[in-house]
Protein backbone atom coordinates (compact mmCIF):
# COMPACT_ATOMS: atom_id res chain seq x y z
CA UNK A 1 0.00 0.00 0.00
CA UNK A 2 1.55 3.76 -0.82
CA UNK A 3 1.00 6.24 1.91
CA UNK A 4 -1.13 7.96 -1.25
CA UNK A 5 -4.02 4.52 -0.28
CA UNK A 6 -3.52 5.30 3.26
CA UNK A 7 -4.24 8.40 3.30
CA UNK A 8 -7.15 7.45 0.85
CA UNK A 9 -7.84 4.62 3.62
CA UNK A 10 -7.82 7.63 6.29
CA UNK A 11 -10.50 9.88 4.69
CA UNK A 12 -12.90 6.63 4.58
CA UNK A 13 -12.01 5.29 7.96
CA UNK A 14 -12.44 9.14 9.59
CA UNK A 15 -14.85 9.64 11.58
CA UNK A 16 -15.69 12.10 14.19
CA UNK A 17 -16.83 10.87 17.34
CA UNK A 18 -17.65 12.02 21.19
CA UNK A 19 -15.66 9.66 23.60
CA UNK A 20 -15.34 7.10 21.18
CA UNK A 21 -12.37 5.11 20.95
CA UNK A 22 -11.64 3.82 16.82
CA UNK A 23 -8.91 2.29 15.20
CA UNK A 24 -8.41 3.41 12.15
CA UNK A 25 -5.64 1.63 10.77
CA UNK A 26 -4.09 -1.46 12.04
CA UNK A 27 -0.83 -2.12 10.67
CA UNK A 28 0.54 -4.85 12.97
CA UNK A 29 -1.93 -7.23 12.73
CA UNK A 30 -0.19 -7.85 9.17
CA UNK A 31 -2.73 -7.15 6.48
CA UNK A 32 -0.78 -4.47 4.60
CA UNK A 33 2.35 -5.19 3.50
CA UNK A 34 4.93 -2.86 4.55
CA UNK A 35 3.19 -1.28 7.28
CA UNK A 36 3.49 -3.64 10.61
CA UNK A 37 4.89 -0.56 12.38
CA UNK A 38 2.21 1.58 12.26
CA UNK A 39 -1.22 2.29 13.76
CA UNK A 40 -3.65 5.27 13.80
CA UNK A 41 -6.49 5.65 16.01
CA UNK A 42 -9.19 8.42 16.50
CA UNK A 43 -10.48 9.58 19.41
CA UNK A 44 -12.92 12.42 19.02
CA UNK A 45 -10.64 14.88 17.35
CA UNK A 46 -7.47 13.44 17.67
CA UNK A 47 -5.25 11.24 15.29
CA UNK A 48 -3.03 9.29 17.27
CA UNK A 49 -0.40 7.37 15.67
CA UNK A 50 2.07 4.85 16.86
CA UNK A 51 5.40 4.45 15.61
CA UNK A 52 6.65 0.37 16.28
CA UNK A 53 9.62 0.69 14.57
CA UNK A 54 11.68 3.25 12.42
CA UNK A 55 11.06 3.31 8.52
CA UNK A 56 12.77 5.20 5.95
CA UNK A 57 9.66 6.29 4.76
CA UNK A 58 8.50 8.19 8.08
CA UNK A 59 9.23 11.63 7.22
CA UNK A 60 7.21 10.94 4.31
CA UNK A 61 4.44 9.78 6.35
CA UNK A 62 4.30 12.15 9.04
CA UNK A 63 3.88 14.87 6.04
CA UNK A 64 0.96 13.19 4.76
CA UNK A 65 -0.53 13.01 8.15
CA UNK A 66 -0.61 16.75 8.79
CA UNK A 67 -1.95 17.82 6.04
CA UNK A 68 -4.62 14.97 6.73
CA UNK A 69 -5.27 16.48 9.89
CA UNK A 70 -4.82 20.14 8.79
CA UNK A 71 -7.56 19.25 5.55
CA UNK A 72 -9.63 16.86 7.26
CA UNK A 73 -13.05 18.37 9.05
CA UNK A 74 -12.68 15.90 11.81
CA UNK A 75 -9.20 16.60 13.57
CA UNK A 76 -7.58 19.40 14.57
CA UNK A 77 -5.14 17.07 16.52
CA UNK A 78 -2.10 15.15 15.61
CA UNK A 79 -0.25 12.37 18.41
CA UNK A 80 2.49 10.45 17.71
CA UNK A 81 4.05 7.98 19.80
CA UNK A 82 7.72 6.40 18.30
CA UNK A 83 7.57 3.41 20.65
CA UNK A 84 10.71 2.05 18.87
CA UNK A 85 12.51 4.78 21.00
CA UNK A 86 13.35 3.68 24.73
CA UNK A 87 10.51 5.32 26.82
CA UNK A 88 8.31 5.43 23.82
CA UNK A 89 7.95 9.29 23.44
CA UNK A 90 4.50 10.57 22.59
CA UNK A 91 4.68 14.11 20.61
CA UNK A 92 1.94 16.71 19.76
CA UNK A 93 2.53 18.04 16.18
CA UNK A 94 -0.73 19.47 16.22
CA UNK A 95 -3.42 20.80 18.23
CA UNK A 96 -3.39 20.03 21.98
CA UNK A 97 -4.54 17.05 23.94
CA UNK A 98 -6.52 17.62 27.49
CA UNK A 99 -5.16 16.31 30.56
CA UNK A 100 -8.84 14.98 31.14
CA UNK A 101 -9.22 12.54 28.25
CA UNK A 102 -11.29 9.44 28.54
CA UNK A 103 -13.50 7.46 26.42
CA UNK A 104 -16.33 5.52 26.45
CA UNK A 105 -17.29 2.18 25.39
CA UNK A 106 -20.88 0.84 26.16
CA UNK A 107 -21.54 3.42 28.60
CA UNK A 108 -18.59 3.32 30.50
CA UNK A 109 -15.91 5.79 30.90
CA UNK A 110 -12.42 4.96 30.82
CA UNK A 111 -9.23 7.25 31.18
CA UNK A 112 -7.02 7.49 28.20
CA UNK A 113 -3.85 9.45 28.41
CA UNK A 114 -1.94 10.03 24.85
CA UNK A 115 1.02 11.30 26.70
CA UNK A 116 1.72 8.68 28.38
CA UNK A 117 5.11 6.72 28.01
CA UNK A 118 4.19 3.13 26.40
CA UNK A 119 0.58 2.32 27.31
CA UNK A 120 -2.18 4.92 27.03
CA UNK A 121 -4.54 3.28 30.33
CA UNK A 122 -6.77 1.56 28.22
CA UNK A 123 -6.39 -1.41 25.97
CA UNK A 124 -9.28 -0.65 23.03
CA UNK A 125 -8.60 -4.73 21.57
CA UNK A 126 -9.95 -6.05 24.98
CA UNK A 127 -13.34 -4.28 24.76
CA UNK A 128 -14.88 -8.19 24.13
CA UNK A 129 -13.05 -9.60 27.05
CA UNK A 130 -14.72 -6.50 28.53
CA UNK A 131 -18.46 -7.61 27.60
CA UNK A 132 -18.14 -10.96 28.39
CA UNK A 133 -17.07 -9.70 31.86
CA UNK A 134 -20.13 -7.48 32.26
CA UNK A 135 -22.09 -9.76 30.87
CA UNK A 136 -20.73 -12.77 33.76
CA UNK A 137 -20.06 -10.79 36.67
CA UNK A 138 -23.54 -10.65 38.15
CA UNK A 139 -23.89 -10.90 41.98
CA UNK A 140 -20.00 -12.54 41.48
CA UNK A 141 -16.60 -12.35 43.63
CA UNK A 142 -14.28 -11.01 40.59
CA UNK A 143 -10.58 -11.34 41.27
CA UNK A 144 -8.92 -9.82 38.58
CA UNK A 145 -5.76 -10.31 38.01
CA UNK A 146 -2.65 -7.84 36.32
CA UNK A 147 -5.46 -5.23 36.65
CA UNK A 148 -3.37 -2.49 35.43
CA UNK A 149 -6.34 0.72 35.03
CA UNK A 150 -8.91 -1.60 36.41
CA UNK A 151 -10.94 -1.42 33.24
CA UNK A 152 -12.41 -5.06 33.60
CA UNK A 153 -13.37 -3.93 37.32
CA UNK A 154 -15.56 -1.32 35.51
CA UNK A 155 -16.89 -3.80 33.54
CA UNK A 156 -17.50 -6.26 36.40
CA UNK A 157 -19.03 -3.28 38.35
CA UNK A 158 -21.24 -2.43 35.61
CA UNK A 159 -22.39 -6.05 34.98
CA UNK A 160 -23.32 -6.17 38.83
CA UNK A 161 -20.39 -7.57 40.49
CA UNK A 162 -20.99 -8.47 44.36
CA UNK A 163 -17.03 -7.58 45.01
CA UNK A 164 -13.94 -7.30 42.75
CA UNK A 165 -10.69 -7.37 43.91
CA UNK A 166 -7.95 -5.74 41.80
CA UNK A 167 -4.13 -6.92 41.79
CA UNK A 168 -1.74 -5.25 40.08
CA UNK A 169 2.15 -4.50 41.40
CA UNK A 170 1.98 -0.27 39.52
CA UNK A 171 0.77 1.39 42.51
CA UNK A 172 0.36 4.04 39.80
CA UNK A 173 -1.68 2.01 37.79
CA UNK A 174 -3.95 1.11 40.56
CA UNK A 175 -4.43 5.10 41.22
CA UNK A 176 -5.80 4.99 37.74
CA UNK A 177 -8.07 2.27 38.46
CA UNK A 178 -9.60 3.91 41.27
CA UNK A 179 -10.32 7.31 39.42
CA UNK A 180 -11.90 5.09 36.66
CA UNK A 181 -14.04 3.75 39.03
CA UNK A 182 -15.02 7.46 40.40
CA UNK A 183 -15.53 9.05 37.21
CA UNK A 184 -18.43 5.97 36.34
CA UNK A 185 -19.75 6.88 40.05
CA UNK A 186 -19.61 3.56 41.10
CA UNK A 187 -20.12 2.72 44.52
CA UNK A 188 -16.36 2.17 46.25
CA UNK A 189 -17.54 -0.78 48.72
CA UNK A 190 -16.58 -4.38 48.13
CA UNK A 191 -13.71 -3.06 45.57
CA UNK A 192 -10.64 -3.36 46.69
CA UNK A 193 -7.48 -2.49 44.87
CA UNK A 194 -4.13 -4.47 45.75
CA UNK A 195 -0.42 -3.44 44.74
CA UNK A 196 0.91 -6.65 45.16
CA UNK A 197 3.09 -9.23 42.95
CA UNK A 198 1.03 -11.68 42.26
CA UNK A 199 3.85 -14.37 41.98
CA UNK A 200 4.42 -13.82 45.63
CA UNK A 201 0.74 -12.78 47.09
CA UNK A 202 -1.00 -16.18 46.53
CA UNK A 203 -1.74 -16.98 50.38
CA UNK A 204 -3.32 -13.54 50.90
CA UNK A 205 -5.67 -13.75 48.12
CA UNK A 206 -6.61 -17.32 49.23
CA UNK A 207 -7.89 -15.54 52.08
CA UNK A 208 -9.83 -13.46 50.60
CA UNK A 209 -11.26 -15.88 47.88
CA UNK A 210 -12.97 -18.06 47.16
CA UNK A 211 -13.88 -16.01 43.64
CA UNK A 212 -16.67 -17.29 40.91
CA UNK A 213 -15.04 -15.15 38.28
CA UNK A 214 -11.15 -15.02 37.99
CA UNK A 215 -9.68 -12.55 34.88
CA UNK A 216 -5.86 -13.35 34.13
CA UNK A 217 -4.36 -10.84 31.88
CA UNK A 218 -0.86 -10.53 32.07
CA UNK A 219 1.99 -9.30 30.14
CA UNK A 220 4.02 -11.04 27.75
CA UNK A 221 6.77 -10.36 29.25
CA UNK A 222 7.91 -7.27 31.71
CA UNK A 223 11.44 -8.08 33.11
CA UNK A 224 11.55 -8.93 36.67
CA UNK A 225 7.51 -8.97 36.95
CA UNK A 226 6.67 -12.02 34.90
CA UNK A 227 7.45 -13.70 31.92
CA UNK A 228 4.82 -15.69 30.48
CA UNK A 229 6.36 -19.14 29.60
CA UNK A 230 7.61 -19.75 33.16
CA UNK A 231 4.98 -17.87 35.04
CA UNK A 232 2.05 -18.35 33.91
CA UNK A 233 1.89 -21.77 35.02
CA UNK A 234 2.32 -20.95 38.35
CA UNK A 235 -0.99 -18.84 38.21
CA UNK A 236 -3.05 -21.75 36.99
CA UNK A 237 -1.63 -24.58 39.97
CA UNK A 238 -3.33 -22.27 42.37
CA UNK A 239 -6.53 -22.06 40.69
CA UNK A 240 -7.59 -24.66 42.32
CA UNK A 241 -7.21 -22.93 45.70
CA UNK A 242 -9.24 -19.45 44.46
CA UNK A 243 -11.66 -20.97 42.26
CA UNK A 244 -15.37 -20.93 43.65
CA UNK A 245 -17.00 -24.78 42.55
CA UNK A 246 -18.90 -23.04 39.69
CA UNK A 247 -15.95 -20.70 38.99
CA UNK A 248 -15.46 -18.92 35.36
CA UNK A 249 -11.61 -18.08 33.99
CA UNK A 250 -10.98 -15.67 31.27
CA UNK A 251 -7.30 -16.52 30.65
CA UNK A 252 -5.99 -13.79 28.16
CA UNK A 253 -2.42 -13.56 26.83
CA UNK A 254 -1.35 -10.97 23.85
CA UNK A 255 1.89 -13.23 22.79
CA UNK A 256 1.89 -13.65 18.82
CA UNK A 257 4.59 -16.59 19.87
CA UNK A 258 2.39 -18.46 22.33
CA UNK A 259 -1.07 -20.19 20.79
CA UNK A 260 -4.07 -20.67 22.53
CA UNK A 261 -3.00 -24.35 22.97
CA UNK A 262 -0.26 -23.39 25.62
CA UNK A 263 -3.25 -21.91 27.91
CA UNK A 264 -5.10 -24.67 27.45
CA UNK A 265 -2.66 -27.56 27.96
CA UNK A 266 -1.76 -25.56 31.34
CA UNK A 267 -5.16 -25.71 32.13
CA UNK A 268 -5.24 -29.88 31.15
CA UNK A 269 -2.06 -30.33 33.28
CA UNK A 270 -2.68 -27.77 36.43
CA UNK A 271 -6.42 -27.38 36.52
CA UNK A 272 -7.95 -29.97 35.10
CA UNK A 273 -11.81 -29.30 36.80
CA UNK A 274 -11.55 -26.09 34.36
CA UNK A 275 -12.66 -26.77 31.07
CA UNK A 276 -12.28 -24.83 28.07
CA UNK A 277 -15.09 -23.46 26.58
CA UNK A 278 -14.62 -20.84 24.07
CA UNK A 279 -12.40 -18.68 22.85
CA UNK A 280 -13.84 -14.42 22.37
CA UNK A 281 -13.50 -13.03 18.95
CA UNK A 282 -11.47 -10.53 18.21
CA UNK A 283 -12.63 -6.76 17.07
CA UNK A 284 -12.84 -6.70 13.27
CA UNK A 285 -10.55 -3.06 13.71
CA UNK A 286 -7.95 -5.47 14.88
CA UNK A 287 -8.16 -8.15 12.15
CA UNK A 288 -4.75 -9.83 11.89
CA UNK A 289 -3.22 -12.00 9.06
CA UNK A 290 -3.00 -14.74 11.12
CA UNK A 291 -5.18 -15.34 14.05
CA UNK A 292 -3.25 -17.86 15.94
CA UNK A 293 -0.40 -14.82 16.35
CA UNK A 294 -3.69 -12.32 17.89
CA UNK A 295 -4.79 -11.75 21.28
CA UNK A 296 -6.36 -14.50 23.25
CA UNK A 297 -9.03 -14.89 25.60
CA UNK A 298 -9.67 -18.31 26.58
CA UNK A 299 -13.20 -18.49 28.41
CA UNK A 300 -12.88 -22.06 31.40
CA UNK A 301 -15.60 -22.56 33.28
CA UNK A 302 -14.82 -24.86 36.81
C1 LIG B 1 -1.33 -6.24 30.01
S1 LIG B 1 -1.40 -5.21 31.41
C2 LIG B 1 -2.95 -5.69 32.02
C3 LIG B 1 -4.09 -5.04 31.26
C4 LIG B 1 -5.39 -4.98 32.04
N1 LIG B 1 -5.86 -6.30 32.42
C5 LIG B 1 -6.47 -4.22 31.29
O1 LIG B 1 -7.50 -4.82 30.96
O2 LIG B 1 -6.28 -3.02 31.01
C6 LIG B 1 -0.23 -5.99 32.46
C7 LIG B 1 -0.15 -5.47 33.91
O3 LIG B 1 0.54 -6.48 34.65
C8 LIG B 1 1.21 -5.86 35.74
N2 LIG B 1 2.18 -6.85 36.26
C9 LIG B 1 3.21 -7.43 35.61
N3 LIG B 1 3.82 -8.37 36.40
C10 LIG B 1 3.12 -8.39 37.58
C11 LIG B 1 3.22 -9.14 38.77
N4 LIG B 1 4.17 -10.09 38.92
N5 LIG B 1 2.34 -8.89 39.77
C12 LIG B 1 1.39 -7.94 39.63
N6 LIG B 1 1.22 -7.20 38.51
C13 LIG B 1 2.08 -7.41 37.50
C14 LIG B 1 1.76 -4.60 35.15
O4 LIG B 1 1.99 -3.64 36.17
C15 LIG B 1 0.63 -4.20 34.17
O5 LIG B 1 -0.22 -3.24 34.75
Amino acid sequence: MTIGELEQLLQNNAKKTTHEFKRLFHGRGGLYEGWRHLTIDSIDNILSVALYFEESTEDKLIKMLKEFTSTCQKYDTLVVQRRYIKGAPSEVLLGSVADDLYIVENEMKLKLNLLNNKNNYYFADMKNGREFVRQNAKDKNVLNLFSYTCAFSVAAKFGGAKSVINVDMSKGALKIGMANHSLNKLDPRGVSFLPYNILKSFSSLKKKGLYDLIIIDPPTFQRGSFEATKDYEKIIKKLPQLASKNCTLLASLNSPELESEFIINLIKQFAPSFKFKKRLKNLDEFASADENKSLKNLVFTN
